[in-house]
């Protein structure tokens, strides 16, 4: 792991998130995205060396939708950035992390990505990225 990529947050609704996060942070976002295959459309902000991403849910049956049920809006993932996603996930198979996803999948902002269960990472969930190289 090389250092932490950006930080996850869900907010019930795109517009209010960035409303939100435009008054904290001081900036606007710089990019929006949809991930289809995950039902959430995604917004960056970039304050110096950190990023936040903002997780809205597309409909009312995609993951983003069903925490934003259990848990309400709030923190939702850390992402830790690395140069070899398939190789850390095979080490944290080893180490006796759960994966919720065998393959890396396409994420949000250009990178390859696989999380692990919050279950066996302290309560927290956990996204590997990838930089997908041009
Ligand atoms: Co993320």
């Amino acid at each position: 792991m090389q250092k932490i990529e950006h930080i996850g947050i869900a907010v019930n609704s795109l517009e209010q998130g960035e409303a939100l996060y435009e008054s904290l942070l001081g900036v606007k976002p710089y990019k929006r995205e949809e991930v289809l295959s995950e039902k959430v459309t995604t917004s960056f902000f970039r304050q110096g060396p950190n990023k936040i991403e903002l997780l809205a849910p597309i409909g009312d049956d995609g993951p983003i939708s069903k925490y934003l049920a259990k848990k309400g809006p709030g923190m939702h993932h850390i992402a830790y950035a690395v140069t070899d996603i398939l190789a850390e996930m095979e080490r944290l198979k080893s180490e006796g992390f759960h994966l919720l996803n065998e393959q890396p999948k396409r994420g949000a902002d250009n990178k390859y990505v696989c999380f692990v269960h919050p279950k066996t990472a302290g309560g927290v969930l956990v996204e590997l990225c990838q930089e997908i190289p041009d």
